[in-house]
């Protein structure tokens, strides 16, 4: 493939985002040597916790910093060049955080400087993973336009049902064409697992895995420790094996 896979992760406040993005990386770094760029454009950030890697200034805070002089609808090449170098390159992956910025309050402002550096910024790279912010505002603003992959995490609840029934709806409503588009269950118990697929079926989308709690991961999470490092035993990550060998390695 000439250009980079870009696969973003969707869906309700604390269905599992992060925790989705963090192990389909981890999967990536060790079945091959890809290079991969992870973004996280959450303004809240938990991923560079969650991966264990330092951020030196986000997208959001260079904006503040160069508050007078950037107009965030012109990426100029100066400006460009500014974002990548707030990229943090580690040993197997690279990591871009867009955060947010103090002069609106809000994350519009990164939101608009992503859809127009994607292209570029990830042209470096073999694959682009983006750990989206919750809800519904990303799709609206055209952040994940030129997404290939666009994963929706839900977790067993009826807001997670509800709001990737909302995030399904509004992709047609704005004929926002991903070229795939997939379901994944989170924490879903075994009896209630058929509830998912049902759900998938009836809005025609194809529910790829069923994420099973993980104690591990509570642990990691509870002593800050990164999921990079989950044990090779972690019941959890069978299933992103199989993801990576279905529905990613085949587009590569
Ligand atoms: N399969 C799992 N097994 C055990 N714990 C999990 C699992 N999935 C997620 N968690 C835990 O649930 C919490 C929420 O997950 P996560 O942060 O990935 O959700 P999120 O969708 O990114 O949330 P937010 O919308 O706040 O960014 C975290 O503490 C995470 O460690
Ligand atoms: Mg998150």
């Amino acid at each position: 493939m000439s250009h980079s896979l870009v696969i973003s992760i969707s869906g309700k406040g604390g269905a599992g985002k992060t925790t989705f993005t963090a192990l389909l990386l981890r999967e990536l770094i060790r079945s091959s040597d890809y290079r991969v760029l992870v973004i996280d454009a959450d303004p809240a950030m938990n991923l560079p916790a969650v991966l264990g890697c330092k951020v030196k200034e986000t997208v959001g805070e260079l904006v503040d910093r160069l508050e007078k002089e950037v107009n965030p609808d012109e990426v100029t090449v100066s400006f460009e060049q500014m974002i990548w170098e707030t990229i943090t390159e580690n040993e197997d992956f690279a990591l871009l955080a867009m955060g947010a910025t103090e002069r609106d309050g809000c994350y519009c402002t990164v939101n608009r400087v992503l859809a127009r550096i994607i292209d570029s910024v990830s042209k470096l790279y073999d694959l682009v993973l983006m750990d989206m912010e919750a809800g519904l505002e990303h799709i609206s603003r055209r952040t994940d336009r030129d997404v290939d992959i666009f994963f929706i995490v839900t977790d067993a609840s009826k807001m997670g049902l509800h709001t990737a029934s909302r995030i399904i709806e509004l992709t047609k409503t704005l004929h926002v064409d991903f070229k795939h588009m997939y379901l994944v269950g989170n924490r879903f118990p075994k009896e209630s697992v058929k509830i998912l697929y049902d759900f998938a079926e009836e809005k025609n989308i194809e529910c790829i895995t069923s994420l099973p709690v993980d104690q591990n991961i509570s642990q990691f999470n509870l002593l800050g420790k990164p999921l990079l490092e989950l044990p090779e035993d972690s019941s959890i990550l069978l299933n992103f094996k199989n993801v990576v060998e279905k529905y990613v390695e085949p587009l590569l």
